[in-house]
C-alpha cells in the first residue's frame, strides 16, 4: 500500500452531533471542533511550559524535523489532550505527519491546549466535558483514513476494528497503545484472532511503566485529590486499591505526605510488596470501615460497590486513578443515596439515608487528569519519546516494504536504553561504565568462589 492510498473512505463528518444543543463551540467543518478557539494564546503558553521540561522530545523534534520520516503519512491519535500531548502532536507535525486527534477521556481535555492545537493547523476534535460526543470525535479523526493509530485505552483501535474492518485489515500500517488497560485489551483481542494490524505496547517499555505509571501517577493523583478537596493527608487512613505500578506510586506518595496507607489487593505478591513497604494490607470489606480517603488503581470494575459504601465513615472521600470509570460503582451509590450535590469543582457529595456523606471526586474518572493536569511533563517526556519512536519504526518498516507481525509488539530494549540514556544526559548526570574486565566477567559462567 502506498502512503496515499485510500480505501473504504469514511464519512465527511457533516452529521450533527448532540453537542450542538449544549452551547457554543469553535468549529471548522472537516478540520476541528474545540470549545473556544480564542483560548489559543493561553494554551500556547501552557504548551511552551511543558516543552521546556521535555528535553528528550525537543531532541527528537530537532532531529526528525530535518528528515521528516512522516511526510505523506496521516496519524490519528486518541489520547488525553494535555500540554504534554500537544508537545507530542507538534513533534509528529514537525516530522512531516498530518495529525488528527481526539481526547480519550471525557474530562481530561485542556480546552486552551485544544484551541492552541487547532490554531496551529492540527485537526483536533476535543473539549472538556465531552460525554455525549466522545465517539463522534473519534470518528472524525478516522474520516481521512489515517495510516497510523495512537491510542490510550484502545477506543480508537476498537472503533477501527469494529466499524471499519476492511480499512483496518488493508490500510492501517500499525499503531501504539499507551496504557496498561489498553494493552490488556489488545492482548485479549490478539488472542481472539481479532487484531488486524501490528501494535506496539508502549505501556510495557521500562522507560514508560517504571516511571510514568509509578511517579507520574503518584504525584498527579495526589495533586487531583488535593485540588478537588484541599484536605490534609497527614494522619489520614489512605486506602489504595491495587498495588501494581500505579497503585504503588500513589501509596508511596500518600505515605510521604504522612497518611497511614492501607492496600487492598487480589494478587498475593503485590500484597506482600505492600506489607514490606510498611503498609497495612486488608480486604476492601475491612478497609471500607476505617478509610478516610480511597483511591482505586486496579483496572478492574466494581472495586468499591454498595456493600463498601454502606460501611464507610461519614465524610469518606472516594476517587479513581485507573483508566476507566468502572472501578467505583457510582450507580449503586446513587441508589442508596437520598441526596446528591456538588460541593466544589470535581467533588460530589452523596448523603445516605442515615445522614452519612460520601464524597466522590471527578465522577469516578481518572482523578489525576480530570481534577489536575495529569502526569508532569518531565515524566511524559520519556513515555512520549516511546510513542514517537515506535511510529518512526512503523513508517520506516513500511517504506522499506518490511511487514511487522500482526500482534502486540514489545518495545525494543535498544529503544528503552536510548531514551533512558538521553534522559539521563539531559538531567546532567553521568553514570559508570563497565571496564572490559567487568564485561568479560559478566559473561563468564566458569568463575566461582
Ligand atoms: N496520562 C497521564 N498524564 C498525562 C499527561 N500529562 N498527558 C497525557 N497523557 C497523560
Amino acid at each position: 500500500m502506498s502512503a496515499e492510498t485510500h480505501s473504504d473512505k469514511g464519512s465527511t463528518g457533516t452529521q450533527l452531533p448532540s453537542r450542538k444543543e449544549q452551547g457554543s463551540f469553535s468549529e471548522e467543518i472537516g478540520k476541528y471542533c474545540v470549545r473556544d478557539i480564542n483560548q489559543a494564546e493561553e494554551g500556547r503558553k501552557l504548551i511552551d511550559w511543558a516543552e521546556a521540561n521535555m528535553p528528550v522530545m525537543t531532541y527528537l523534534r530537532e532531529k526528525y524535523s530535518k528528515t521528516k520520516p512522516f511526510a505523506g503519512y496521516r496519524l490519528a491519535g486518541c489520547l488525553h489532550v494535555t500540554k504534554e500531548t500537544a508537545v507530542l502532536i507538534e513533534t509528529f507535525k514537525a516530522a512531516g505527519a498530518e495529525v488528527f486527534w481526539s481526547g480519550c477521556n471525557p474530562l481530561s481535555t485542556s480546552d486552551p491546549v485544544a484551541a492552541a492545537l487547532a490554531a496551529n493547523d492540527i485537526s483536533i476534535y476535543a473539549w472538556h466535558g465531552n460525554h455525549e460526543d466522545f465517539y463522534w470525535c473519534i470518528d472524525r479523526t478516522i474520516d481521512n483514513r489515517p495510516h497510523l493509530t495512537l491510542d490510550d485505552g484502545c477506543d480508537l483501535i476498537n472503533t477501527v476494528h469494529e466499524h471499519h474492518i476492511e480499512y483496518a485489515k488493508n490500510d492501517v500500517i500499525g499503531g501504539t497503545e499507551e496504557t496498561t488497560t489498553g494493552v490488556h485489551r489488545l492482548r485479549a483481542r490478539s488472542a481472539d484472532g481479532k487484531l488486524f494490524y501490528p501494535v506496539f505496547a508502549v505501556n510495557d517499555a521500562e522507560t514508560k511503566w517504571d516511571f510514568d505509571n509509578v511517579y507520574g501517577t503518584g504525584q498527579s493523583t495526589l495533586d487531583g485529590i488535593l485540588r478537588s478537596t484541599s484536605v490534609m493527608l497527614a494522619g489520614k487512613n489512605f486506602v489504595v486499591a491495587g498495588h501494581g505500578h500505579c497503585g504503588s506510586g500513589v501509596a508511596k506518595r500518600a505515605a510521604g505526605m504522612g497518611s497511614n496507607v492501607i492496600i487492598t489487593e487480589v494478587k498475593a505478591t503485590a500484597a506482600i510488596k505492600g506489607v514490606l513497604e510498611g503498609y497495612e494490607v486488608l480486604s476492601m470489606d475491612a478497609a471500607a470501615k476505617i478509610g478516610d480517603i480511597f483511591c482505586t488503581a486496579t483496572g478492574m470494575k466494581d472495586i468499591i460497590r454498595k456493600q463498601h459504601f454502606e460501611s464507610m465513615k461519614d465524610g469518606a472521600i472516594v476517587c479513581n486513578t485507573g483508566h476507566y470509570d468502572c472501578e467505583i460503582n457510582i450507580k449503586e451509590l446513587e441508589e442508596i443515596s437520598v441526596k446528591n450535590r456538588t460541593i466544589r469543582q470535581n467533588c460530589q457529595e452523596y448523603t445516605l439515608a442515615d445522614g452519612r456523606r460520601i464524597f466522590v471526586l471527578a465522577e469516578g474518572r481518572l482523578v489525576n487528569l480530570a481534577a489536575a493536569e495529569g502526569h508532569p511533563s518531565e515524566v511524559m517526556d520519556m513515555s512520549f519519546a516511546n510513542q514517537f519512536l515506535c511510529h518512526v519504526k512503523l513508517v520506516e518498516s513500511h517504506r522499506a516494504g518490511q511487514k511487522l507481525p500482526v500482534e502486540v509488539i514489545d518495545i525494543p530494549v535498544s529503544q528503552d536504553e536510548f531514551i533512558a540514556e538521553l534522559k539521563l544526559s539531559t538531567m546532567g548526570l553521568t553514570i559508570d561504565k563497565l571496564t572490559s574486565e567487568q564485561t568479560e566477567y559478566a559473561s563468564n559462567y566458569q568463575e566461582g568462589t
